[in-house]
């Protein structure tokens, strides 16, 4: 395979998708309420933030037709998702207002909690910040919960597992 070196810009949108793909990340699925009901975006630009006070991060695309659903929320969770939840993943990619497939219920807030996931950090709003085309969104961490098992992992553009090296 050839090496690429190249200056960012709208000529190399695709190649600068490419190099951010060589970066392994985890899959989350962030949820809210919303006035028509629950709503969940697909998402791997999670990242801790601050152990004191619990801040956790994530970047929302402007263009999402779900912009205004989880640029205003209050409340909304966090779910890490696990391997065998490769599936629910890829629907919430596709559409964030369907949940016909997922077994969820709302916690004492309306955030929608899915279950079967391998951590969960119900957020309240910390903070956004303007980024290019995402908004940054800070969240509080309010409750926490994980479980043993394995993650789905994100890479290259395709979902797989982790696996060790020895
Ligand atoms: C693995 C994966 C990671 C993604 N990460 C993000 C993300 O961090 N932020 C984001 O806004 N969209 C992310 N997306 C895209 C959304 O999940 C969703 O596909 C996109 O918002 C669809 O466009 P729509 O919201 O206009 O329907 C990701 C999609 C996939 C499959």
């Amino acid at each position: 395979m050839t090496e690429k070196t190249f200056i960012p810009g709208p000529e190399q949108r695709l190649a600068f998708r490419e190099a951010l793909g060589c970066f392994g990340t985890g899959v989350t699925v962030v949820t809210t309420n919303t006035p028509e009901g629950p709503a969940a975006i697909t998402v791997n630009s999670f990242a801790s933030v601050s152990l004191d006070p619990p801040l956790v991060l994530w970047c929302l695309d402007r263009d999402s037709n779900r912009f205004d659903a989880f640029s205003t929320c209050e409340h909304y969770a966090i779910h890490v998702m696990a391997q065998e939840q490769h599936d629910q993943a890829l629907q919430f990619a596709r559409n964030g207002f369907d949940f016909s497939h997922a077994d969820w219920q709302p916690d004492d807030d309306g955030r929608p909690r899915l279950t079967e996931c391998l951590a969960r950090f119900d957020c309240r709003l910390s903070a956004r910040h303007e980024a290019g085309d995402h908004l940054i969104i800070v969240g509080h961490v309010e409750t926490v919960m994980h479980r043993p098992g394995q993650g789905l992992i994100f890479k290259r553009g395709q979902f797989g597992g982790f696996a060790d090296l020895i």
